[in-house]
């Protein structure tokens, strides 16, 4: 199961550089940080851009680096004060034995110690200086009051030290700072895979201006895609009609009715290796669609409906065998529904979705959800808990590549077997 710490989509992380030659390790620390899914914006001192260029720190946050408190053009942008609400999180790496002495008296003479002091964020500190300065009666003292007021210090590590000294006083590695703050980030199981989801529902027009369709926002196929995303895939989204954006880095094709998004989920399948079916596909279109708007003339109206393709059962027909998921959304039972579904589709894995009470799925951004799953002829069932769709998707495609990587292994195995019986 993968721990809550790891999953860091979006968190704010101001990164403070001060004046110290473990400098040069901050835009590794902002790089690993933002691996892990953190939103992260530098702030800089003075003495800091003597060992390291701001450029190379914007380069790498992908942000202007913040240098100045009383900057008026950088306060026209996001202002001191707004980053310092903005931030939920304060890393200072690497931290002077001046910096501590500065947060520890609540000095507050240039902006990274101006932004501490105005910020309710969390504050990390990660020292680096020569040792005798680490040993410095006034140096333990400041961090004393620093751990006293609950502020985390991480390291310093020991061993040689750039002054050619031996002691403690050496930055703590980025990786070990980011693995301690963040966790070990979403591991890459889906490298080299491609995922195609469909997301959102479908229109299936009956005139020019009106049509069929079915309640769907579009959140939690977007969240599958993104969490597959984390996990190292390629991923492709069809997507039928919603106002939501999709994510990033992801490829999006739009369809309006269910036969376009099976013509776009057919011509796609051939590069997948797993398709998982979020979309609130309508079940039934209309035979006939009215060229121009139907005229309310008559009291009553009949449309003829006709049965759309079933996507989900097409694709695990479909030959070689992609690892096949569906969602299913059922207003009573759930699960005994889910599990004929899951026979019936002939998929692997079907994440039962109920829609019944006031806290249902629909436009919401959080949801709970039951894995109905098949290994060989036994099934079985995974509760997972509400939470955010994004944290949701992340478990979800973490059962998904569990099973999915399990039915590797013995297709492989299989093989082997078959090549010397
Ligand atoms: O049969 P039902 O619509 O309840 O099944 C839901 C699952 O089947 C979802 O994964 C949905 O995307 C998929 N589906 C489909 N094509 C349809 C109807 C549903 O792919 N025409």
């Amino acid at each position: 199961m993968i721990d809550c710490k790891t999953i860091h989509k979006n968190k704010r992380i101001l990164v403070g550089v001060t004046g110290g030659i473990a400098a040069y390790k901050s835009p590794d620390l902002v790089r690993r940080l933002m691996e892990r899914g953190a939103d992260v914006r530098v702030v800089m001192t003075d003495a800091a851009k003597e060992f390291i260029a701001p450029l190379t720190l914007q380069a790498v946050s992908g942000h202007p680096v913040f240098q100045h408190a009383l900057d008026a053009e950088a306060e026209s942008g996001m202002g001191h004060i707004e980053l310092a609400r903005w931030a939920e999180m304060i890393v200072v790496a690497p931290a002077t034995a001046n910096f501590m002495a500065k947060a520890a008296h609540g000095e507050a003479d240039d902006l990274l110690s101006t932004l501490v002091l105005a910020s309710e964020a969390d504050l990390v500190i990660a020292p680096a200086m020569n040792q005798q300065m680490w040993q410095h009666q006034a140096t333990r003292e400041n961090i004393e009051v620093l751990q006293g007021r609950g502020i985390t210090i991480i390291g310093p590590g020991e061993g040689d030290q750039a002054c050619g000294e031996t002691g403690l006083g050496r930055m703590t590695e980025p990786e070990d700072i980011a693995q301690q703050l963040l966790g070990d980030g979403i591991p890459q199981l889906l490298a080299g895979k491609t995922v195609l989801v469909t997301a959102g529902p479908t229109w299936e027009a009956i005139d020019p201006v009106r049509g069929i369709t079915n309640r769907s926002s579009g959140k939690m196929g977007f969240a599958v895609a993104d969490a597959a995303k984390d996990f190292g895939a390629t991923v492709v989204i069809v997507c039928g009609p919603v106002s939501i954006c999709a994510p990033v880095g992801i490829e999006k094709i739009d369809v309006q009715s269910a036969k376009q998004m099976q013509e776009a989920v057919m011509g796609q399948i051939d590069d997948c290796d797993i398709f998982i079916g979020v979309a609130a596909v309508a079940d039934y279109r209309p035979v006939k669609v009215a060229d121009q708007k139907i005229k309310k003339d008559n009291d009553e109206m009949v449309i003829t409906l006709v049965k759309t393709p079933d996507i989900l059962s097409a694709v695990a027909k479909s030959e070689p065998k992609l690892f096949t998921v569906g969602f299913a959304a059922e207003t009573e039972n759930l699960i005994e529904n889910s599990r004929k579904k899951l026979k019936a589709k002939n998929v692997d894995m079907i994440v039962a979705n109920d829609v019944s009470g006031q806290e249902s799925a629909f436009g919401n951004d959080s949801n709970a959800v039951t894995i109905i799953h098949k290994q060989g002829e036994v099934i079985g069932e995974i509760i997972l808990e509400r939470t955010d769709k994004y944290r949701l998707a992340i478990q979800i495609i973490e059962h998904i590549c569990k099973q999915y990587l399990k039915n590797q292994k013995s297709k492989n195995e299989g093989k082997d077997q078959s090549k010397n019986p």
